[in-house]
């Protein structure tokens, strides 16, 4: 495994290993890494010949009161779980590799971007989609890979690259989850003892959604009542939003006569969680 924070170096070899006829798998991060984060590296290493991770915190999707400068930052470890699962490479560009003096230019998010994450952290899409950007240019990779996890940020960078043409493949991968259903997040080694076993309150209100609907419920207002209630009786102690959105527009929906996603993000103690899951209605 070959570890480059250069962007010339990376470049080099991934365009090497490009025209050599090698399908290349790009899987972003900003380290931390867990079983989430090496599922994607696994689905890569599965359908393309090279891997190749990349770890930065990236500061412009922060927001001035969000947790950048605590933000875990784990390389040690990070690199031994990459080896493990056969990354062939990890970039681990610095703050002036991404943003040199001078940088000012950034992407307008799509449409897709206004609401929930978008609204409650202003700014925080912005900084995305311009990082992924950077990090497709920099990186010649054919396919890269997401966690459906973060719904809403799948869903922003397959617009982006729809409307901005960029020649990559997004694939988006399954949500992985601690045995009791908590998603795995790099945000969970903030919560305590108490704070993890309140933070179980998203997948029992996910669940709730899902065993409503096995049972007939078609109202989607009594459904999102139910999700807040089995939040505040976990009890979380602030909700952002729960509800059941477009999975293409994440635009609310009124009914359930097509396909429809519940999208959850709290705040448990001072950490922010979020959470979703798609619902199948028969
Ligand atoms: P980060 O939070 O480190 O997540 C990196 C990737 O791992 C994302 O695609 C995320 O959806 C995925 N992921 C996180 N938890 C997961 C889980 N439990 N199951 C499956 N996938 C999971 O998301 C970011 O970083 C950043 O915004 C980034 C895209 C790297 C841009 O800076």
């Amino acid at each position: 495994m070959k570890v480059l924070s250069s962007p010339e170096d990376i470049y080099a070899q991934l365009d090497f290993a490009r025209r050599h006829g090698k399908r290349i798998g790009l899987v972003p991060t900003m380290g931390a890494l867990h079983d989430g984060h090496l599922s994607l590296v696994r689905e890569a290493k599965r359908e393309c010949e090279i891997a190749v991770t990349t770890v930065f915190v990236n500061p412009s999707q922060f927001g001035p009161n969000e947790d950048f400068a605590k933000y875990p930052r784990t390389l040690d470890s990070d690199l031994e779980k990459l080896a493990s699962v056969g990354c062939d490479f990890v970039f681990v560009p610095s703050k002036d590799h991404m943003y040199p003096l001078g940088h000012s230019t950034f992407v307008e998010p799509p449409a897709v971007a206004a609401n929930w994450e978008g609204k409650i952290r202003p700014g925080h899409f912005r900084g995305v989609t311009t990082i992924v950007l950077k990090l497709f240019n920099m990186l010649p990779a054919q396919v890269a890979y997401f966690g459906r996890k973060d719904y809403q940020q799948v869903a922003v960078i397959s617009a982006m690259v729809r409307d901005l043409n960029v020649p990559i493949l997004v694939q988006s991968c399954e949500t992985i989850r601690e045995p009791d259903g908590l998603a795995m997040s790099s945000r969970n080694r903030y919560l305590s003892a108490t704070e993890r076993v309140r933070a179980l309150g998203l997948w029992h209100a996910l669940s709730q959604a899902q065993s409503m609907i096995d049972d007939g419920q078609r109202s989607v207002s009594r459904i999102e009542s139910a999700m807040n209630e089995v939040l505040e009786k976990a009890p979380v102690d602030s909700i952002d939003y729960a509800a059941i959105v477009d999975p293409d527009t994440m635009e609310q929906r009124s009914d359930l006569d097509s396909p429809a996603v519940a999208i959850i993000a709290v705040r448990v103690g001072t950490t922010r969680l979020i959470d979703n899951s798609l619902l199948q209605v028969q």
